[in-house]
């Protein structure tokens, strides 16, 4: 626990700013002080994670939408893109939610390195210590599952947002959402990546959820356990709602029929 509170210069990583000097573009700002700890570094994690992991059970609760046809599923697409008008212009609030996800992802994936550099900095070198293995096998669970999603990520808005890659030429419709999701999910080996990737996010929410309610401290002896079997429920729905789409678009259940 008390590792936690180790700032960045206790472990060495970075050198101390000279007697009189503060480093940093906003000396004696407290965010950026906060930011420079450990602890700080982790709050930065849950808070985003709480902001990434909703936007994650509202996508997969919107792409269930697809079983109810395509008439309704380009529906909700559009509905998307005009909420809020005519108080706001078209297009503007979902615009306003990209920026605080894609500002929310790099900023976890920058505390997530940090927070990696700062453990192996704090590891001994010379000498065998117990560690736990649990511990580590979820920490490293955590930075490949991590990495598969980034990836996925970015394969996965060139493909069915930008319809610049998975798509023969002419064939990304820029007016049904619902032909992009059945023809893009089509092929096995797309379709395949997309369910593992699934799988690398149900592994991640897994143990980020519960890591998250312990950093936001909302974990007490009581009720950890049912907060555990929490974070393994919500982590497995996802990834059965995530899973059922490109499992319907292989099985042939979705078509161009409706
Ligand atoms: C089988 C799984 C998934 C399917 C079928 C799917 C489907 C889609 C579709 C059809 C769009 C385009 C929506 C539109 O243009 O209106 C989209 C956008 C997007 N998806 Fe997914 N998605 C899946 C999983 C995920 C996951 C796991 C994440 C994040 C962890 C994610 C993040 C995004 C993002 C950030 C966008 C762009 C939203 C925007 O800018 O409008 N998706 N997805």
């Amino acid at each position: 626990m008390t590792q936690q509170f180790i700032s960045d210069r206790a472990v060495g990583l970075k050198a101390p700013a000279p007697a009189g000097k503060s480093r940093g573009v906003w000396p004696g700002n407290p965010v950026v002080a906060l930011w420079r700890t450990t602890i700080g570094k982790k709050a930065v994690m849950a808070v985003t994670g709480v902001i990434l992991v909703g936007f994650v059970i509202a996508h997969m609760a919107g792409n269930l939408k697809i079983f109810l046809g395509e008439k309704a599923f380009n529906e909700y697409a559009l509905f998307l893109r005009t909420v809020g008008e005519p108080l706001v212009p078209y297009s503007v609030l979902l615009w306003i939610a990209r920026v605080v996800l894609l500002a929310s992802a790099l900023l976890h994936i920058w505390a997530a390195v940090e927070l990696t550099r700062i453990n192996w900095a704090a590891r001994p070198r010379s000498y065998a210590v117990k560690r736990s293995l649990a511990t580590t096998a979820a920490a490293l669970t955590m930075r490949y599952s991590g990495v598969l999603l980034a990836v996925f990520i970015v394969y996965h808005l060139l493909h069915l947002t930008l319809g610049a890659v998975g798509f023969s030429s002419g064939a990304f419709s820029h007016e049904s959402v619902y032909h992009n999701v059945v023809t893009g999910l089509s092929g096995w080996f797309v379709s395949i990546f997309y369910i593992l990737a699934m799988g690398g996010l149900c592994l991640h929410l897994d143990h980020g959820i519960w890591s998250m309610l312990q950093t936001l401290d909302l974990n007490t002896n009581r009720i950890s356990r049912r907060l555990r079997l929490l974070s393994r429920v919500v982590a497995f729905l996802v990834f059965l709602g995530f899973i059922a789409v490109p499992i319907a678009v292989l099985a042939g259940w979705l078509g161009p029929k409706e």
